[in-house]
């Protein structure tokens, strides 16, 4: 049994079991690759299949039939998501699909039990999947079906567009300047909460403060309602279902019963607290009685009888995909950029020059002034390609495909790992510095490598708030720092963990002070 303890050992133990596994490999480099990570993850307890690795040398197919995977509900140890984490787990994950992705020329084949995952990381990659062949590849959801029901996120083909339709209005930069109103009175608040904290000196998770935020502005300016939820408590919960360290517990819990029985475990619970949040959300008087925001779309939608699948029930599943999709995402952006900017005081500063002219004149924000926040935007969209949010992408093959000379079968996996390509010299100078100025001039983002930064995926299936995320996110920056000295009180610098989502590992213990 091999244990590597860090990524130099993890190199060397793949490269000694090549050079074992040489005089049984076939010729091919292909054929070669897999089979070092196949031995080096069976040395980590994985099963390896061999009768697989046999066909795929003689250049036979290994039939898979799309769909045999199992519906999971609660995470499930069928589930890709479980499986990587025991890669993930390891001391730098990150740096190891790095290190692994120069070594294979940005696509490392991966056999996890039954299935076989294919980790991409190069540009062309990402465009070949995602643009040139988004036909042959499905998205994959397994296990995280009950935080996103059947809504569009989660679902492929005709379907999908006939319910991304309706909803797509709702995006368009022309809507904007109606929903900054009520984005600056989610930071109201929170500048209210922090108010109160700073005078209690009470230390609090930066990370659940954006995502109270960040629920705050989507359910005022996209739903027209209040937020009559704990924000802290129901995202706390969803959080213990996204990481996969919990899945085991929760799939133990579903086996003795239904969904409602299965336990007090807090992941366990995840899912009730869950299930009643877009109801009640529904539910709740509008605030101003808007009648053309996300949510009268969609309602409008229900009513249409040339789309019968939009039906309620579709209505509150859309609403729990913007929750989510929306929130956290938004909300690991803010906290993550905040927390740059308390390690770079500089940057910190050009932020408040910045935000001190827009705002000392005490008017509420509009468009054009949040546009003068250039130097904040860079900062959040360099924040984007150092932390990505959404750090892979996954997909399933539909159909037989070819990348880099590895056959990808229907049924494999493909990940596409953004994370990777943010990082990579080959397409980012100084990659592991943060430099917001990256993305200060039209000419520095015209330079950069087409496809080697994607914070917000490609193609069709791109994000739908994409613009409107690094809007909300450039106001509460500067509006936040321009009231407050945050204070990072953890005891070591933050770590980026993969779960579902890329989240600080311990959290951000912060302290804020009034100015
Ligand atoms: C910084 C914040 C955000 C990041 C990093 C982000 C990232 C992404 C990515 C990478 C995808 C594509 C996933 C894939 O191809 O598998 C996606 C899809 C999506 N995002 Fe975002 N997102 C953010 C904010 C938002 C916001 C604010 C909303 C809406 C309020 C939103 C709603 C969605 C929806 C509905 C989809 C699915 C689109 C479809 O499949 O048609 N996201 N997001």
């Amino acid at each position: 049994m091999i244990r590597a303890q860090n990524l130099e050992d993890f190199i060397k133990s793949v490269d000694f079991l090549k050079s074992q596994a040489i005089e049984n490999c076939a010729s091919e480099d292909c054929a070669m690759a897999i089979k070092n990570i196949d031995n080096f993850l069976a040395a980590l307890g994985y099963e390896r299949e061999v009768g697989d690795i046999e066909k795929q040398k003689n250049g036979g197919e290994v039939p898979r039939k799309i769909g045999e995977d199992k519906y999971s509900t609660l995470g499930n140890e069928e589930s890709i998501w479980f499986k990587l984490s025991v890669l993930l787990n390891t001391e730098n994950p990150m740096k190891i699909l790095a290190r692994l992705s120069e070594k294979y020329g940005g696509c490392v084949p991966v056999n996890l039990k039954s299935d076989k995952v294919f980790f991409l990381s190069e540009p062309q990659h990402f465009r070949h999947v995602l643009i040139n062949n988004e036909q042959k590849y499905i998205k994959y959801f397994e296990g995280l079906k009950p935080i996103f029901g059947n809504s569009m996120i989660t679902i492929d083909g005709e379907l999908w567009q006939k319910i991304r339709k309706p909803q797509q209005p709702a995006f368009h930069p022309n809507m904007y300047a109606d929903y900054i109103p009520h984005f600056h009175s989610a930071v109201e608040t929170r500048i209210n909460v922090w108010n109160n904290l700073s005078s209690t000196g009470q230390t609090v998770d930066l990370l659940e403060e954006t995502w109270a935020l960040a629920a705050e502005m989507v359910a005022k300016a996209l739903f027209d309602r209040d937020v009559p939820f704990n924000p802290h408590v129901v995202f706390n919960a969803v959080k213990s279902y996204t990481d996969v360290q919990n899945h085991k517990s929760i799939r133990l819990r579903q086996v003795s019963g239904s969904l409602e029985e299965i336990g007090e475990e807090p992941p366990a619970k995840a899912i009730d607290a869950w299930l009643e949040l877009p109801p009640i959300i529904f539910g709740a008087e509008p605030r101003n009685h808007r009648t053309n925001t996300l949510l009268t779309m969609m309602q409008r939608a229900e009513e249409d009888d040339s789309v019968p699948e939009f039906d309620r029930q579709q209505t509150i599943d859309e609403m729990k995909q913007y929750l989510w999709a929306g929130t956290e995402t938004t909300a690991l952006t803010t906290a993550w950029a905040i927390y740059m900017m308390t390690i770079n005081p500089e940057m910190k500063e050009k932020v408040r020059a910045e935000a001190k002219k827009v705002f000392d004149n005490n008017s509420p924000p509009n468009s054009e002034q949040i546009r003068q926040l250039a130097y904040t935007k860079s900062v959040i969209q360099e924040t984007l390609r150092f932390y990505p949010p959404i750090w892979s992408l996954i997909r399933t093959a539909q159909e037989t495909d070819h990348i880099n000379g590895h056959r990808i079968r229907p049924g494999d996996k493909v990940v596409l790992s953004t994370y990777v390509s943010h990082h990579n010299p080959k397409y980012w100078k100084n990659p592991e510095e943060f430099e917001p100025d990256r993305f200060e001039s039209q000419e520095a983002i015209r330079a950069q490598v087409k496809y080697s930064y994607l914070p917000f995926g490609l193609g069709k299936r791109s994000c739908i708030g994409g613009a409107m995320a690094i809007l909300e996110s450039t106001l509460a920056l500067a509006e936040l720092l321009h009231h407050f000295e945050p204070e990072y009180v953890g005891t070591k610098p933050a770590v980026p963990e993969a779960t579902v989502t890329l989240v600080p590992k311990d959290g951000l213990p912060f302290r804020f002070h009034k100015r």
